[in-house]
């Protein structure tokens, strides 16, 4: 089975087959991870993503990377936390899930992702590692083609939480 690994550091930095963006239904960017990978990405990625003509929750759509080091940038909008009866546990797998199925279509085989949907989405950081890695972990057990997912933690408490759910996965 392909490796998962917890890392701290810049996503925009990774230099990996694709790279996932926690985007907005819009794609045409907007703060946190997906202001940093437009910035760094460079004009053309926003080019790229205005005729998606946006893309639902838990959905997802693949770019080329442009300026960054990863060769694909995948744009998946998580879900705004609402308490948590509105879909968001449902939502939130879809987004790592519908992510993992685009990078296994374009044949990447290494694939970085950030905490969707725990920055400005509101996600409880516990409750999404949970369901991020258990996803990941079903994935993983029936790919061929990854063989190496990591989750690029911004800061450590993130890079915790998401190590120890991936211990009980
Ligand atoms: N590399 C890795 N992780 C990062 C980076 C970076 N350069 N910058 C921020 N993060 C982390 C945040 O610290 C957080 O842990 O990404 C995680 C997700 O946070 P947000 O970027 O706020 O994303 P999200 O909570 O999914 O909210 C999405 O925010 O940026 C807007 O357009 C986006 O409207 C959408 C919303």
């Amino acid at each position: 089975m392909a490796e998962f690994d917890v890392i701290q550091g810049d996503i925009t930095k990774s230099d990996v087959d694709a790279i996932v963006n926690a985007a907005n239904t819009t794609l045409l960017g907007g703060g946190g991870v997906d202001g940093a990978i437009h910035r760094a990405a460079g004009l053309e990625l926003f080019a790229a993503c205005v005729p998606f003509n946006g893309c639902p929750t838990g959905e997802a759509r693949i770019t080329p990377g442009f300026l960054l080091p990863a060769r694909w940038v995948i744009h998946t909008p998580g879900p705004v936390w609402r308490g948590g009866d509105h879909n968001e546990a449902v939502d939130l797998a879809s987004c790592y899930r519908e992510s993992l199925r685009l990078a296994v279509a374009k044949g990447c085989h290494t694939v970085d992702f950030p905490s969707i949907s725990t920055g400005i989405y509101g996600y409880p950081l516990a409750e999404a590692a949970t369901i991020a890695t258990q996803t990941i972990a079903s994935v993983l057990s029936q790919s061929e083609t990854l063989t190496q997912v990591r989750l690029v933690a911004f800061d450590p408490k993130t890079a915790t939480a998401y190590r120890e759910a991936w211990a009980q996965a």
